[in-house]
């Protein structure tokens, strides 16, 4: 039905890569990484799939048109030029949101305004009647003008991936999973490892990782937007789930151990792993990180310790990153993963990171230090 069309996942800045690489591995074809998005071919099953199963983007959206625009006329037209009629249908309902950046049309209640109504005048053309009606199924249009190229998107998520359903509640400062999910794919987490979180919160890191090794699609406990649309099958979300529970790994070695100095972050992160379907191969306890000891031949150690600015002041953060290095031993075998905004915080761990990784936690400026030489 969207035959012509693109699908992308939106994603992290710097994340192109990994996200990509999922979905080449789910069968997605002509796949690119641009800044932000991965851009892949259309196909009902991509469309169904991805939404289930992607890990590291934030959600996946129909790309309907990709055009320069410098005036409202050239915005118009481009836009009333996508073939909406195959898209919404006569009922569809078609808000429209979206942002510019260093555009000569900046006004974004303007560009609405005019998106908005090129649609409705090639529907009011195509279905030969006089108003739409928008009273059927939801079709969310995202436009992103950037230096003058627009993108106009059709959203087919509904809420954001990383909403997986497992974390109703949270702690302060939670990570996002879908952030958490590519720590988990940068530590190279297999399904016979043994991971450690020692300041795990509400567990997130260690659901996403014990997730990833045990191979459940992180949308298979919620529904997406694009379930309403008439244009896509049932009985093709019926098997594309009915596929993903085939393809979860029921008897993998997997061991999760989360630790954390506050007794509610601790009960969080156990209601957390239930709803997840993971309580079974981790293990939560309270435990100071100063009491932190690790008897396994092999571990790998993810965690995203308190940032200064949110939760303990700057040198409270810091005393953590020292007691972490010390405890921390360089060994065979062992390897750390550790997401700070502190730009310090090689000097307070005590050793330069063997790799580091910039990335946004939100809109809070990261490095991943990765510690896996020996
Ligand atoms: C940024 S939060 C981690 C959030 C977690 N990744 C999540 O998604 O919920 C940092 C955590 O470190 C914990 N923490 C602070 N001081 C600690 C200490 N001395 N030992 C262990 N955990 C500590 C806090 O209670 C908090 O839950």
């Amino acid at each position: 039905m969207f035959k012509g069309l693109k699908l992308a996942g939106l994603c992290i800045f710097g994340t192109e890569g990994i996200a990509a690489g999922e979905l080449r591995r789910m069968g997605a074809e002509n796949v690119s990484a641009e800044n932000g998005r991965v851009v892949f071919d259309y196909s009902d099953k991509l469309l169904v799939r991805s939404n289930l199963r992607c890990r590291y983007c934030e959600r996946i959206v129909l790309l309907a048109g990709v055009f320069k625009a410098i005036t409202f006329e050239q915005l118009f037209e481009n836009v009333r030029s996508i073939p909406w009629e195959n898209i919404t249908g006569k009922a569809g309902a078609f808000p429209v949101n979206g942002s510019s950046l260093s555009s000569k049309l900046s006004s974004i209640p303007a560009c609405q305004k005019i998106i908005k109504k090129a649609i409705a005048s090639r529907l009011m053309s195509k279905f030969k009647v006089s108003h739409c009606p928008e009273d059927g199924a939801i079709y969310r249009i995202h436009f992103v003008a950037l230096k003058d190229t627009f993108s106009i998107m059709v959203d087919t998520s509904g809420e954001g991936l990383h909403k997986r359903g497992y974390r109703a509640q949270s702690m302060e400062a939670p990570i996002k999973e879908t952030l958490a999910a590519v720590i988990a794919d940068l530590a190279i987490i297999k399904s016979n490892h043994t991971v450690i979180d020692p300041t795990c919160g509400s567990g997130t890191l260690l659901i996403e990782a014990a997730m990833k090794a045990k191979n459940i699609a992180p949308g298979l406990h919620r529904t997406f937007a694009c379930e309403s649309w008439q244009q896509i099958d049932k009985e093709l979300w019926r098997s594309e789930r009915a596929l993903a529970v085939e393809d979860i790994i029921t008897d993998c070695g997997f061991h999760g151990y989360g630790y954390d100095i506050d007794d509610e972050a601790i009960a969080l992160a156990k209601q957390n792993a239930e709803k997840a379907g993971v309580a079974a191969c981790l293990h939560f306890e309270k435990r100071d990180i100063r009491d932190y000891s690790d008897h396994f031949d092999r571990s790998t150690v993810i965690c995203n310790p308190p940032y200064g600015e949110r939760l303990l002041d700057y040198k409270k953060a810091r005393e953590i990153y020292t007691v972490m290095g010390k405890k921390f031993e360089k060994a065979p075998g062992k390897s750390y993963y550790i997401i700070s905004p502190d730009e310090e915080f090689e000097r307070y761990f005590g050793r330069k990171a063997d790799k580091r990784r910039k990335i946004y936690n939100g809109k809070l400026k990261c490095q991943i230090y990765m510690y896996f030489k020996n």
